[in-house]
């Protein structure tokens, strides 16, 4: 049996993986597409780096163009990042009729439209599971599971990073910089990892989470994004207190066809099965109008993880290259896109205000609510012996972005409210 020759781009965290995978599975994974894998090239920055894995020296490459035109190779996997330069390459292997496995979301995030419309002139496949939640087969899911259902709701863990952080932050009272440094030694934070705690890693799997749900074109524009790097222990610690868990929560929603996509720090009701999601683990919840609630989890960084859903992408780019049918499976958006505006938007908000604590502070606050018509769970005033002035804990009924906004507008200018501490969505 002839081996199907596949070229990498990258040795890092999850190029390793890959090549243990590949090496160390190849009888089941041969087995499964008829012929035995090889990794005959591999494209690095750097070819004297000292790696941990043993790689032949003879198929280490410094320009990836060596692999990309290397006319024996049939399916190039991406794990090196990277956009502009990245995408020049996929573009030229697809043109030279290669396939693409990719974990790059950044790439697919702004350009898979371009990239997947170039797959499908060719008939080459573009498979990029690893891209959202690492280990997490969701993008199959979404795909091919739910392909007979209409999706109304998918919230995702989908940053291991952030979530390790807060975790660490929740449960060990860890301070945030030291918890940071932690994950970019594990591999878990990209290289930038300013894209991990502020959102912009979870944002741009939302971008392609909520194309494949909704079969529209979500760009990244879309996403309104606010990261973790302002939650304080503090606010971590009321959450606990009300029975939440505070998480960078990612959430699609759409109510006809009429869609919202964010990513934003949450305090997620403890009874939530997304609430207990923790560590470095992702997790991804789905609500089908048929099927309902479901929940897919699991690790969604680091090596290993990544790597098997990347080599899963390779077994079916094979097994497809074998039947000859290729470029059949990539989702094209079909639909005219429509996003809520900011009336739209609604959902229950906690906020926590330091006030003067004097007659009448709390009529002034709550006629602010009544005037805006955005309706209260719960208030309370407590004293707080830290501080001078007393703290109000606020939780909404479900509320317009739009009339929340002019709530904290007109707080600006109350002269009781010395600081808006805090703010932040609340689900479950
Ligand atoms: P690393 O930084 O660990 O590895 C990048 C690899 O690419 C290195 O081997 C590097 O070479 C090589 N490389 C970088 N630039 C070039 C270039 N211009 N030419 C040739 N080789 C180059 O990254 P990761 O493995 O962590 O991530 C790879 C991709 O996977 C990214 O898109 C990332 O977002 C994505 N991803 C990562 C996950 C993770 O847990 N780490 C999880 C899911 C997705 P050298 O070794 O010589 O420096
Ligand atoms: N930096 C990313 C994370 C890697 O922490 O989730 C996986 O995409």
């Amino acid at each position: 049996m002839k081996p199907v020759k596949v070229g990498l781009l990258g040795l890092g965290t999850v190029g390793t993986g890959v090549v243990r995978i590949v090496e160390g599975n190849q009888e089941d994974l041969s087995s499964q597409v008829g012929s035995p894998i090889i990794i005959s090239k591999i494209a690095v920055k750097n070819s004297d780096k000292p790696r941990d894995i043993f790689i032949d020296p003879a198929i280490l490459t410094e320009d990836p163009w060596d692999v990309i035109r290397d006319p024996e190779i049939d399916v190039i996997v991406e794990v090196m990042g990277g956009v502009e330069q990245t995408k020049a390459y996929i573009l030229e292997a697809l043109e030279r009729g290669k396939h693409i496995i990719t974990a790059n979301k950044d790439l697919m995030a702004l350009y898979g439209s371009e990239i997947l419309a170039k797959a499908q002139e060719k008939q080459c496949d573009v498979f990029y599971e690893a891209s959202v939640a690492g280990g997490i087969p969701i993008i199959r899911t979404l795909i091919e599971g739910f392909s007979s259902d209409r999706i109304l709701k998918i919230m995702g863990i989908v940053n291991g990073t952030t979530n390790f952080i807060l975790t660490k932050m929740s449960k060990e009272g860890a301070s945030y910089d030291d918890v940071l440094q932690e994950a970019q030694q594990l591999g878990y934070a990209e290289s930038d990892p300013t894209s991990d705690v502020e959102g912009l890693d979870a944002a741009r799997k939302m971008a392609i989470l909520g194309t494949l749900g909704f079969r529209t074109n979500v760009e990244l524009k879309d996403v309104s994004v606010r990261g973790i790097s302002q939650v304080t222990k503090e606010d971590i610690a009321y959450a606990k207190r009300l029975g939440y868990e505070m998480k960078l929560l990612g959430i699609a929603d759409r109510e006809d066809e009429n869609i919202s996509i964010s990513v934003q720090p949450t305090m997620v009701r403890r009874s939530h099965p997304i609430a207990a999601v923790n560590g470095v683990y992702n997790a991804v919840y789905v609500y089908g109008e048929a099927v309902g609630e479901t929940m897919f989890y699991g690790a969604g960084a680091g090596a290993m993880p990544t790597a098997t859903s990347v080599v899963a992408d390779l077994v079916a780019a094979i097994k497809n290259l074998k039947l000859g049918v290729n470029g059949l499976k990539a989702i094209v958006p079909y639909k005219q896109k429509k996003l809520k505006d900011d009336e739209q938007i609604k959902y229950k908000n906690f906020i926590l205000l330091h006030v003067d604590d004097k007659a009448g502070v709390l009529a002034q606050i709550t006629q602010a609510f009544a005037q805006f018509d955005v309706s209260l769970e719960s208030v309370v005033q407590q004293p707080n012996e830290h501080n001078p002035y007393a703290e109000i804990i606020i939780v909404t009924h479900d509320a317009s972005k739009a009339r929340m906004n002019k709530v904290l507008e007109h707080f600006e200018g109350l002269e009781v409210i010395r600081t808006i501490k805090s703010v932040y969505r609340v689900e479950g």
